[in-house]
């Protein structure tokens, strides 16, 4: 593969972290990232050199332009956390054995993202792709597939039947939930939309709650006193939050792994830590993978790609936007529910 000396991609306007707070939602590309050309990477000791063919968009990239991630921000380096693509170079023996296979990247902290013709990433943390798996899942086989499946073994080794999860029409909460279906277990989805309803009980709600109704709160008491959920897998957190947590009962456990709402997020009463044994915790990807075993790490990873190449999980696009119209375009098509974002670089 001929590589080139410079390539096309998203930069980074901005550098570190944001220093005025702001939302999670993007309401325009222009103040974070420009469209413009920047020389092509070389690998350090240990990465590869991949050929993106599409990567996507999840809220952590949004936080991550905007600021707002765990991770400082490179000006004038490419976006993107997550795709898909054809590893082009290799430094050292195992990134050069990966020449040429179709991998799943997530460039970490590489600096050189996933917006863009080439991006840099760690060869231990790719993966090398199944037949069966297509760039649209392939792209998308990291961030939200293994949280789905990590947080998924906290349900199961807490043992309860029923959990709960906020930004249920969430694409992660739609793939949890189809593993909890085939299990028996039994999630309780909250949105803020009526006509996710059916969409949800069909991917493997048992209840689906709109926080935005007039009874929701009654409703709420009801489902929590019939079906004693003790996990809270929460990526909304502010109000909605506080007030789910407040009404499970004794033992429950928030695990936040998403700040989707950015308002302030209060501990009703304090006084359910001290009688009620409630705790609150967090989830980073990041984190576990740093500190899961291998071997489950492993069989997490050969799992997602197996439910995607025998159809039990799918991808739902909303739309798949070249590098030089996302600028122009990403705000609107993120701003529609239901599906991912992808960003194609030819
Ligand atoms: N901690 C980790 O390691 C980790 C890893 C992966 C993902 N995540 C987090 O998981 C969450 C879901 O990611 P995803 O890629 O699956 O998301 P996604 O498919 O883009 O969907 C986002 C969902 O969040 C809902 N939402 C957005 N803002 C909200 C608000 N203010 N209040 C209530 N609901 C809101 C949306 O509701 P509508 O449908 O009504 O628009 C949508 O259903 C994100 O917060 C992401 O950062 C965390």
């Amino acid at each position: 593969m001929t590589i080139p000396a410079e390539m096309m991609a998203l930069l980074l306007k901005g550098d570190g972290y944001a220093t005025v707070p702001s939302g999670s939602v993007l309401e325009a590309m222009d103040p974070y990232v420009e469209f413009g050309r920047i020389g092509v990477p070389q690998p350090d000791e240990g990465q590869v050199l991949i050929k993106v063919s599409l990567a996507s968009i999840n809220p952590s990239d949004v936080m991550f332009i905007k600021g707002l991630y765990g991770q400082p921000r490179a000006k004038g380096r490419p976006a993107g956390f997550e795709g898909v693509g054809v590893v082009a170079a290799g430094n050292g023996p195992l990134a050069a054995s990966l020449i040429g296979r179709r991998v799943a990247f997530a460039t970490g902290t590489s600096n050189w993202g996933a917006w863009a013709e080439y991006a840099v990433a760690d060869a231990r943390g790719v993966i090398p792709l199944i037949d069966g798996v297509s760039d649209i899942d392939g792209a998308a086989m990291i961030v939200n597939p293994l949280t789905a499946l990590a947080m998924f073994d906290i349900v199961r080794e807490a043992g309860e039947k029923a959990f709960v999860l906020t930004a249920g029409a969430s694409q992660l909460c739609k793939l949890m939930m189809g593993v909890a279906r085939e299990e028996g277990f039994r999630p309780i989805a909250i949105v803020r939309r009526d006509d996710q309803e059916s969409l949800l009980v069909e991917s493997g709600a048992a209840h689906v709650l709109n926080a935005s109704a007039a009874d929701f709160k009654s409703r709420l008491k009801a489902v929590f006193g019939a079906e004693k959920p003790r996990i809270f897998l929460d990526a909304v957190t502010g109000p909605l939050a506080s007030t789910v947590f407040h009404t499970m009962g004794k033992g429950a456990r928030w695990i936040i792994y998403g700040r989707l709402d950015p308002a302030d997020t209060v501990i009703r009463e304090p006084g359910q830590f001290i009688f009620q044994d409630k705790k609150i915790e967090g989830f980073w990807l990041t984190q576990w993978m740093r500190s899961a075993d291998p071997a489950s790490r492993a069989a997490r990873v050969l799992e997602a790609q197996q439910r995607f190449a025998d159809g039990r999980w799918k991808t739902d696009v909303t739309a798949t936007v070249p590098l030089d119209a996302a600028v122009s375009r990403v705000a609107d098509e993120l701003a529609k529910p239901n599906g991912k974002v992808f960003i194609t670089p030819g």
